[in-house]
């Protein structure tokens, strides 16, 4: 298990201008650059990110929010693996909620995947359910979707590999809506659980698994520490530079408390 925490910020299609991006990064950078144990990861839209990742430093990476499966060729709209790469990124987001609700399915999300890992790129893969249900069907639908986005890997790209929990019922809400810590770890042991099973204990035990939906500063805490989670997604408070920077403290401040 790695000690370290991910915290990764997912500005989905904001901020509206460049000006305003770059303001976001460097007021974000400033802090991330300083903390011990924590790796801050900025998910800008495509259209900011070569002009963020020269402003990228060892402890503040640029990654990309979506890509395509072929490296080049008549895909009007899309940016492939290489392009992320060859621009400064080093990681991506795969599979996010508002990305299947567009129409990607499980098999798309699987190439994707395959193709980011092909280029070294580490996958944020993105899992979740859009409701609870009372007999467990959730717990199956996650199943469903490790299993396929997972499916083909090569072992040794394993390290490459991140899980981003995100029920969707919990995204876009207020801060007391989000999942609580504890139920977080129920969600973490069944993941771990399901990567036991695909790729055997000790791959499973070197993914780390965050979690994402309606993160604030209020809830960081509980999320981090009860959930036993990696680190944490986090959508529009990671572009307020302020909020940002409490998460950002509080993720490193749990990591010392729990050496
Ligand atoms: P919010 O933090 O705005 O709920 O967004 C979560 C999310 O979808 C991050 O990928």
């Amino acid at each position: 298990m790695k000690s370290q925490r991910l915290i990764v910020a997912n500005w989905k299609m904001n901020p509206e201008t460049p000006e305003a991006a770059r303001e976001i990064f460097l007021a974000t950078r400033r802090v991330g650059d300083k903390l011990k144990r924590t790796e801050t990861i900025m998910c800008p839209p495509a259209i900011y990110f070569a002009g963020l990742a020269k402003l990228a430093s060892k402890k503040v990476h640029i990654g990309a929010q979506n890509l395509f499966w072929e490296n080049s060729g008549s895909y009007t709209g899309e940016i492939s693996s290489t392009m992320v790469k060859s621009s400064g990124g080093s990681h991506v987001i795969v599979g996010h909620s508002e990305r299947r609700e567009l129409g990607e399915t499980n098999e798309m999300i699987n190439k994707k995947v395959l193709a980011a890992l092909k280029q070294e790129l580490t996958v944020i893969l993105c899992i979740g359910e859009k409701e609870r249900d009372a007999h467990g069907e959730y717990l199956s639908f996650v199943k469903q979707q490790l299993g396929s986005a997972l499916s083909g890997i090569q072992k040794k790209f394993v390290e490459n590999f991140i899980i981003a929990y995100e029920p969707v019922w919990a995204i876009g809400k207020s801060d007391r809506e989000a999942m609580k810590g504890s139920d977080m770890y129920e969600m973490y042991i069944y993941i771990k659980k399901v990567l036991t099973e695909m790729l055997g204990r000790e791959y499973a035990e070197t993914i780390p698994v965050l979690y994402g939906g309606s993160v604030s500063a209020l809830n960081a805490e509980d999320i981090l520490n009860n959930g036993h989670v990696n680190g944490l997604l986090v959508g529009r408070q990671s572009l307020d530079p302020i909020q940002f920077k409490d998460i950002l403290t509080i993720a490193d401040a749990q990591v010392k408390a729990a050496k």
